[in-house]
């Protein structure tokens, strides 16, 4: 007998992890593979942190459940943290935390909205956004972006829309562009959304690691704003699973009840760790001076070799470049470019289901020696290209 299947669990794969997979089989046969597909940090917590974790682990505590909100001690943590960082004084009531930010969206998503709702997003976008709204059986309403707008929403793009919108996610830093919203631009959809019924989740995930603009909080403009955070990116806690939301009143109870029955608690050692991390903040931002020297030269040495139409890398660790000029679909080139010279990137498939054929994603999260040994194998490849 042939039994059914939900519809609702047939989202589309993560390309990335496709192509994560395939270097991996590449790495297995004896090649050297240089890793810029996945979006991770290459190092791990401070030391400070690891040391704390370890005298906590040998005190013998059992480590049981915590609230389903998070340890008392960080969400007071990271409420005096968006205090220092934003000069936003946040309730630690509002603060909750998450297994990654991955789990915060699938409940912020349940809250909000419900089935047949439209919510708006960037189109390059990450992924999993389009995929767990669809699994949530909320419409996903790809909003084009381009250099025009700093490849991110405005409030014109939302305004012509018919049916409108019930929400809106916005991330800045951007996946896979790394583009901001500046802060003005933040504040007037921020504002529009909130005078308009539109529920704005802001993924803040990279929130750390930019280079010069300043990141806003959606929190400093709007009563009404869900705020999704994690420890997985410039706190170098990818694998601790570990997130954060800063929620609107009217959605704290629901989400602590949805958490109660899907997850009950973020992982206790974790949030432990989590707590400490904050003391060690100078490390981290030492490690995003490594980013930013690998991002010049991953910039530079596209655009010496032609590869020199790139959204603007304001944040996060990643370089979005047009490859359309090469005559090779992205899907193609990235199987070509892993194949040929051992360079794993992501296609532009994953984040645009509309355009991604136009364009590959860069990860400059790994080494400086991985970024230059790719530019080098780059320029000895791209003239011999045959398509
Ligand atoms: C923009 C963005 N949001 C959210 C996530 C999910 O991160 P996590 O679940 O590890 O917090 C990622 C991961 O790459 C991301 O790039």
């Amino acid at each position: 007998m042939v039994l059914k299947i939900s519809g609702r669990g047939q989202v589309p794969p993560f390309l990335v992890m496709d192509v994560l997979r395939a270097a991996s089989e590449r790495e297995i046969q004896g090649d050297h593979v240089l890793h810029m597909e996945i979006g991770q940090p290459s190092l791990g917590v401070p030391k400070g942190v690891a040391e704390a974790v370890a005298r906590e682990l040998e005190s013998g505590d059992p480590m049981g459940y915590t609230l389903a909100q998070g340890l008392p001690a960080l969400c007071r943590r990271i409420a005096a943290h968006t205090r220092k960082t934003y000069g936003v004084d946040v309730p630690m009531e509002h603060v909750f935390c998450t297994m990654g930010s991955s789990s915060a969206f699938l409940m912020a998503f349940l809250t909000a909205f419900a089935p047949g709702d439209r919510v708006g997003l960037a189109a390059p976008g990450y992924p999993a956004y389009r995929h767990i709204l669809k699994a949530v059986g909320v419409e996903a309403v790809l909003l084009p972006v381009g250099a025009d707008s700093r490849f991110q929403p405005t409030p014109e793009m939302i305004d012509s829309l018919r049916p409108g919108l019930d929400g809106l996610i916005v991330a800045s830093p951007s996946n896979p562009t790394g583009s901001m919203l500046p802060p003005e631009a933040l504040r007037e959809l921020a504002e529009y959304c909130h005078d308009n019924g539109i529920r704005l989740i802001s993924d803040e995930i990279y929130h750390g690691i930019t280079y010069g603009m300043t990141a806003a909080t959606a929190t400093a403009f709007s009563s009404s704003a869900v705020v999704i955070n994690s420890f997985s990116k410039y706190y170098c806690m990818t694998g601790w699973r570990l997130g954060w939301m800063v929620l609107p009143e009217d959605m704290i109870r629901a989400v602590e009840c949805l958490a109660q029955n899907l997850f009950i608690s973020p992982p206790t050692i974790s949030q432990i760790a989590a707590v400490r991390v904050f003391d060690h903040l100078d490390e981290l931002d030492a490690v995003v001076k490594g980013y930013a020297c690998n991002r010049d030269i991953l910039v530079h040495g596209l655009a010496d070799i032609g590869i020199d139409r790139v959204a603007p890398p304001d944040g996060a660790f990643y370089v979005y470049a047009d490859i359309s000029h090469l005559g090779l679909d992205s899907r193609e080139l990235c199987h070509r470019m892993l194949n040929e010279t051992g360079i794993a990137v992501a296609p532009g498939w994953d984040f645009d289901p509309v355009d991604g054929g136009r364009s590959v994603r860069f990860s400059y999260s790994g080494s400086t020696a991985t970024v230059v040994t790719a530019i080098e194998r780059l320029r000895d490849w791209l003239p011999r290209l045959r398509v």
